[in-house]
């Protein structure tokens, strides 16, 4: 297959949104931007284009899939039962990085709620995706554009290596601003749950719900244990090299990873600041430990350099704490498999 790659710089005109709309209505599959990461765009209706987003990302068939819309009234097409607090969520961080998980009227291809009975669904605050989602007129079932288990796509040129020539377009929109997937809230029981920390904080949710719990695949491995969301129990975002998380005070984990360096070649992941403090060695930094909006935004495509390190092990360095700090230590975790070391 051909893929036609737009560039960031041609303005999207209405002659090629038609045309990637109706690609997408008639089946295609289109990579699109968002404020998040990059999407694996499919009408959500179309069987064969849903089960095509699983073929070419090699994605687990019980890993349920996001709809995005690009309108309010698109909800309850989708959805029923839906509760105040979905209204006011919507209201607040809509078009954002939110994805709410509600009760599916099942009128979508089966195989995007995997087997439940909920459906989530997000709004993109990204100008581009949201034409494209209206030039298709329909809603748009959308992972990540990433084959499954690598770092999410955050740059173009990461979605044309892991997707060139299996997807109808791939539409350049630049960097995405977030950098990390969009946070989600299951609003389907008694008490709205976090699923997974993104771009709209814990504390942003509690301001408007109140009482949120947070599920335990947000902290911890959750290899053989039932979920709510499917997708927390997959290893992520993870480099070929073995990631290890290196936890503790800076000078420690220095002297432990110049101790290891005498017996293997070491990688270290770290903030900007304490690149001077890992000698022995090759350093990739993803941003200063006080800005956690920049270390979201680094983190997937640092992660996809790892590799190009050649080293046999990556010690990471992962902050800790609420806000956008959350969705950053819980990406890290996942790509280190949850395995850490304290100092
Ligand atoms: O920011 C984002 O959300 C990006 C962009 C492209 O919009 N999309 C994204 O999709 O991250 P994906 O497929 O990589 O992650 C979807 C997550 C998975 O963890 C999945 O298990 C969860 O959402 N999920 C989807 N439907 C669900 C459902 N009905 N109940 C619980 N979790 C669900
Ligand atoms: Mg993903």
């Amino acid at each position: 297959m051909i893929t036609k790659v737009i560039p960031i710089n041609e303005n999207l005109n209405k002659n090629t949104l038609e045309e990637i709309g109706e690609c997408l209505r008639r089946g295609g599959l289109v990579v699109m931007p968002t404020e998040t990461v990059y999407g694996l765009a499919a009408n959500a209706y179309d069987d064969d284009a849903v089960s095509n987003i699983f073929k070419v990302k090699g994605r687990p068939q019980d890993n349920p899939l996001i709809v995005h819309i690009a309108d309010l009234d698109e909800l309850e097409r989708l959805c029923c039962d839906i509760p105040q607090s979905a209204y006011k969520l919507a209201k607040m961080y809509w078009p954002g990085p939110l994805t709410m998980v509600l009760k599916s009227k099942n009128i979508l291809s089966k195989s995007i709620s995997a087997g439940l009975d909920t459906v989530a669904v997000r709004m993109p605050s990204n100008e581009v995706a949201r034409a494209i989602i209206k030039a298709s007129k329909v809603p748009i079932a959308a992972p990540s554009a990433n084959i499954s288990g690598r770092p999410s796509p955050t740059e173009v040129i990461h979605c044309i290596n892991d997707l060139n020539e299996k997807v109808d377009y791939i539409v350049d929109g630049g960097r995405c601003n977030v950098g990390v997937e969009s946070t989600v809230v299951d609003l389907s029981g008694a008490t709205p749950c976090l699923l997974r920390p993104g771009g709209i904080t814990y504390e942003q949710l509690t301001e408007v719900l109140g009482k949120v719990d947070i599920s335990s695949a947000v902290t911890g491995s959750l290899m053989n244990s039932p979920v709510r969301s499917p997708g927390m129990k997959y290893r992520h975002y993870a480099p070929n090299t073995k990631v290890v998380i290196i936890r503790g005070d800076k000078d420690k984990a220095a002297e432990y990873v110049l101790k290891q360096s005498e017996k293997q070649s070491v990688g270290v992941l770290c903030f900007d600041e304490e690149k001077v403090f890992f000698h022995n060695a090759k350093v990739i930094t993803y941003g200063r430990m006080d800005d956690p909006q920049q270390l979201a935004q680094n983190l997937f495509s640092k992660l996809r350099q790892v590799d190009g390190l050649n080293v046999d092990i990556v010690f990471a360095r992962c902050p800790e704490g609420d806000g956008i700090y959350r969705a950053v230590e819980n990406r890290l975790k996942k790509a280190a498999g949850f395995n850490i070391i304290d100092v």
